[in-house]
């Protein structure tokens, strides 16, 4: 078995690759504006109430039809779901595992055609989409080599006499609800990770994104997904969402998305219904309200680079983004300046072409509140750059930097989820780090600093589950760095790390008298 190493990025300053990426925009081109069915059990069911997935950057343009399922088509997806996992429970861990290395080997030999899908449903720039498809990659190669170390559970003691195991088992059916954000890395990891542990799964992806998900779906047929193990109902989360929570037969949710929503689920997966045989459990990973934090003994460049890379890549919508910047006050104005100097070189546009740092943002509702949320940061800060739209064909929002605003200021405490980032002063390290704790999240952060001290008081007392040093706070890797959030950024399921996949099965303890 090659060890894992995670997937290489594409430089498209290679006049081949940039090719190869035009050639797959055009391929994704020749079959926009499809209809796209659910799948149950394997059989394509085409619905008449269809929602029309559409390009961010041009709005006109329809990315696919996709089938909207009702509360029956979810009760005959879960009925499908609790059948195969009878036999798919059993299958050989090995066996499951191939499918997910196979799934990666196609996934690799049609990266590009990926990564187009991904600039054109999700507005992602070209190097945000390959970064999604590699890491989609990831998951499954990373996914099947930990599911091949867990295959024969864990070793524990044994007396004379006496012969103890310690074996994973699968949980049943689990509901997998997916963001838009990374519509095929989180979409897939999140779905894998329960198939190669067994269970079957009743996959809803989020409906701005919903035909990378059934392109995903293609995929996993092709890699010889035995039908029924994962179900694909997308639908309005009006009238399925809690159904498929609420449900007596799921047995876990595994949700990617907003704070709002994952508390909603939490609390619903905690009531008992009549019938139900197990507690739920919940993995629901959240929002962010990420800080990096500028030490006065520090690259300055590093750090404004880090701020700007970090705030607008993807155009802030990525919960590790870093919307707030804390900074020490002998270094403030320094900082300031050189954030508006880089920001301001940044160029908004469509990404198909890839002239532009950043895209837009996924849609109106989007676009509505990052403006609301820049009126209410002229009200508490100034305004040093940005604070603008395009909306005549897409959802463009300019790079917008807030500074002299307070720590606790609304703008710094509530997720905007857009390209918008805040600037606070810090009298010294330790109030910084304490503003930079100081929010309900605890999703990423980094610290940017040249005194060792600083750093290893950062490593114990700044909150977060992701924390890095002298860089920005987006882009984990996985099985790198292990991702994953504290306090209202959800239940730190560390997706791409070594405790994952337990999180998807039960442990069963067998002794047996020789
Ligand atoms: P969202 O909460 O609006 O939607 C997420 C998913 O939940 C979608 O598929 C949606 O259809 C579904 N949903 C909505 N209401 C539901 C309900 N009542 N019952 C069941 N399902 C329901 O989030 P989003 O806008 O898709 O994604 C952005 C959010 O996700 C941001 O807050 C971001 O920080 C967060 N996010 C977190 C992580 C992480 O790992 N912590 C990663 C990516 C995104
Ligand atoms: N895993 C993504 C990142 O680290 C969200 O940016």
């Amino acid at each position: 078995m090659i060890p894992y190493k995670h997937e290489p990025f594409t430089d498209f300053t290679v006049e081949e690759n940039k090719q190869a990426m035009i050639e797959a925009i055009e391929k994704v081109n020749s079959y926009l504006g499809q209809d796209y069915p659910l799948i149950i059990g394997g059989e394509r069911v085409m619905t008449e109430n269809k929602l029309r997935s559409f390009n961010p950057s041009n709005r006109e343009e329809t990315i696919g039809h996709v089938s909207q399922a009702t509360q029956e088509h979810a009760e005959r997806a879960m009925a499908v779901a609790k059948e195969t996992f009878e036999t798919w429970r059993s299958a050989n861990p090995a066996m499951r595992a191939d499918i997910l290395f196979r799934a990666a080997a196609i996934i690799r030999r049609r990266k590009h055609e990926f990564s187009a899908l991904l600039i054109k449903e999700a507005g992602k720039p070209w190097n945000e989409a390959d970064a999604d498809t590699a890491e989609c990659i990831d998951f499954l190669e990373f996914y099947a080599r930990e599911m091949l170390r867990l295959k024969d559970g864990v070793k524990v003691e044994s007396r004379p006499g006496e012969y103890n195991r310690y074996d994973y088992i699968p949980l049943g059916v689990g509901v997998v609800i997916s963001p838009w954000n990374f519509p095929l890395a989180i979409m897939a990891g999140t779905t894998v990770a329960p198939l190669v542990t067994g269970n079957t799964v009743l996959l809803k992806p989020s409906s701005n994104t919903s035909v990378v998900a059934y392109k995903f779906m293609e995929v996993l047929e092709e890699a010889g997904m035995p039908k029924g193990v994962v179900n694909y109902i997308p639908g309005s989360s009006r009238d399925i969402g809690d159904f498929i929570v609420d449900h007596v037969d799921t047995r876990f949710i595994s949700f990617t998305g907003s704070r709002d929503v994952g508390v909603h689920i939490y609390e619903r997966a905690a009531k008992v219904h009549e019938g139900q045989l197990n507690l739920k459990r919940v993995i629901a990973e959240m929002g962010g309200k990420d800080t990096i934090v500028v030490d006065a003994e520090a690259d300055l460049e590093l750090a404004a680079e880090s701020i700007v890379k970090s705030a607008f890549g993807f155009s802030g919508q990525k919960c590790s983004a870093c919307s707030r910047a804390i900074v020490l006050e002998e270094v403030y104005d320094e900082v300031v300046a050189k954030v508006k100097e880089k920001a301001e070189k940044l160029t908004v546009g469509n990404p198909e072409t890839n002239e532009h740092f950043m895209g837009p943002v996924i849609d109106d509702k989007s676009l509505n509140k990052i403006k609301e949320y820049i009126e209410i940061g002229k009200q508490e800060g100034k305004l040093l750059v940005g604070g603008t739209t395009d909306e005549a064909v897409g959802n463009f929002v300019h790079p917008t930097v807030f500074v002299d605003v307070k720590h606790d200021d609304r703008i710094m405490q509530e997720e905007i989820f857009g390209p918008v980032v805040g600037i606070a002063k810090a009298k010294d390290f330790t109030e910084a780090i304490k503003f930079a704790n100081d929010t309900d999240y605890g999703l990423t952060g980094a610290v940017i600093t040249n005194n060792r001290e600083h750093l290893e008081q950062a490593r114990r007392d700044f909150h977060v589950g992701n924390l890095y040093f002298n860089r920005g706070c987006t882009g984990a890797i996985v099985g790198y760095q292990p991702f994953g959030g504290f306090k209202m950024s959800g239940t730190d399921s560390k997706a791409g790390g070594p405790d994952y996949l337990v999180l998807h099965m039960q442990g069963k303890t067998t002794s047996e008298m020789l």
